[in-house]
């Protein structure tokens, strides 16, 4: 169903740092609804609550995005996504969504301005092609259902062409980008006089101060691992480069000391000693990257959760303000108690993340430190076999490879060094957090 609002052209921006919330029942329906939401649809809260959230879509939006929506939040999984709605007015408004599922089938939407225009860019002509696919095969004669059904193919092959990976991995791209920068535009000052204890408002209010800073620390946190994670990634590829060369070279050298050491057997043996340790400290190196690429997905889902916490901090807050001002209408305790439960949710959902983050990063960093070991290992049997050359007078019949493996065995050993480091400083890293003021802030903001 579409809204009988005719759009007029006119397009509302949504004011810096301001956060708009809806909650909903199962069937989408809407049972709550902040003061900035009504102010940018037109709606009033009367007219909302009761109301299909449709009553603010926009027709330029194809069907099968919310034919995409729906079916993840059946999946029980949040979605972030760019949408561009209908005011009673005809006036138009794009937003980035945050829609997650809370409890006992009911869902929070959170949505603040769109400030990443490169993305929004990017997934507005996705859009736009699935709904002009759409339109066609409407005029075909196709059910508005099917039609839906079938765009909703399309446009999960545009995400993923765009590189978005599909529909539920857009979260994770633009969720912490949008968070990010929203979170640098200035905010409408809290009234202090509220923060305090001794009435529900009050307590959420100081509670999700204390959440925003206890999460400001963790984003810092998160920036660092990010970083970490991405020189990690990098070290790793070149150290198996280099160690890929060098096990090259080792091998041409077995063959060689093979055919010039006849009087020295013992050197044969050093160098094929050598070049199998190396083979296998390859063949160790080959399993890194993906261990590193099941590190950074974590790390994305880690950005995911904590982006949503902010909104739904941001959220809880903006609108516990709504109600110490009077401002707020219907059942504003359930919807407050909503939001809170949200935030319970996702610190729930940080945590989780946050451990399994923790968890992969020593895997990562266990594995680099046996493939040091390992790399010492050969480095020594490696000085074992240039001594034997030295000694057997050899240097000048292999001196066509020695330059070569020496030179090569220099680079390695300071890649692995650097891996060391970088090892080292994923250790500390994923040692556990505290989240105990967290943990208390999140007690507190429970309005129950
Ligand atoms: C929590 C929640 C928030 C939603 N927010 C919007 C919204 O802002 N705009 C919108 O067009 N649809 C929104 N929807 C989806 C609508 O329920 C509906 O599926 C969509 O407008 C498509 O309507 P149609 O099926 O009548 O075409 C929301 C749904 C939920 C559960």
């Amino acid at each position: 169903m579409q809204s009988s609002v005719i759009p007029t052209g006119i397009v509302r921006e949504i004011p810096a740092g301001t956060v708009l919330f809806s909650t909903t029942d199962e069937s989408g329906k809407i049972t709550g609804a902040g003061k900035s939401f009504c102010e940018i649809s037109g709606y009033t809260a009367e007219q909302l609550v009761g109301s299909p959230h449709n009553i603010v879509r926009h027709r330029e939006m194809p069907g099968g995005l919310f034919h995409l929506f729906w079916a993840q939040l059946a999946t029980g999984k949040p979605i972030a996504t760019y949408v561009l709605n209908l005011a009673a007015d005809g006036a138009s408004y794009w937003t980035l969504a945050c829609v997650s599922p809370v409890k006992d089938g009911t869902y929070l939407s959170v949505h603040v301005q769109v400030s990443r225009q490169d993305h929004h860019e990017n997934l507005r002509h996705a859009y736009d092609t699935a709904r002009a696919t759409e339109r066609k095969m409407r005029a075909a004669g196709m059910s508005a259902r099917d039609a839906a059904a079938e765009s909703s193919s399309i446009l999960e092959g545009l995400l993923v062409e765009r590189g978005y990976g599909g529909f539920a991995a857009m979260a994770a791209v633009v969720l912490p980008d949008e968070v990010d920068a929203w979170d640098k535009l200035p905010r409408p000052q809290l009234p202090a006089a509220f923060v305090k204890d001794g009435h529900d408002v009050g307590r959420v209010l100081g509670a999700t101060r204390e959440i925003d800073e206890e999460l400001a620390v963790l984003r810092a946190r998160l920036v660092e691992y990010t970083a970490l994670a991405r020189s990690l990634s990098t070290e790793a590829e070149s150290l198996r480069g280099s160690v890929g060369n060098l096990s090259r070279t080792v091998t041409a050298a077995a063959a060689a000391s093979e055919e010039v050491g006849g009087s020295a057997p013992v050197l044969a043996r050093a160098a094929a000693a050598a070049a199998a340790l190396s083979d296998e400290t390859s063949a160790h190196l080959q399993a890194l990257p993906a261990l590193l690429q099941a590190t950074q997905a974590e790390l994305m889902q880690l950005r995911v959760v904590v982006a949503m916490c902010v909104l739904h901090s941001a959220a809880a807050e903006s609108f516990a303000v709504e109600i110490a001002k009077g401002e707020a209408s219907g059942d504003a305790m359930g919807s407050l108690e909503l939001l809170c439960a949200a935030i319970e949710r996702t610190v729930a959902a940080v945590e989780r993340e946050w451990n399994s983050v923790g968890v992969r990063v020593t895997e990562a960093a266990d594995h680099i430190e046996e493939a040091a070991d390992r790399l010492a290992k050969f480095q020594r049997m490696l000085l074992d076999w240039r001594n034997l050359v030295v000694r057997f007078r050899l240097s000048g019949q292999l001196s066509g490879m020695l330059g070569d493996i020496d030179g090569q065995e220099v680079r390695s050993r300071a890649r692995m060094k650097s891996l060391r480091d970088l090892a080292a400083e994923c250790r500390d890293a994923a040692k556990p957090l505290d989240l105990n003021r967290l943990r208390q802030a999140v007690s507190r903001v429970s309005i129950r």
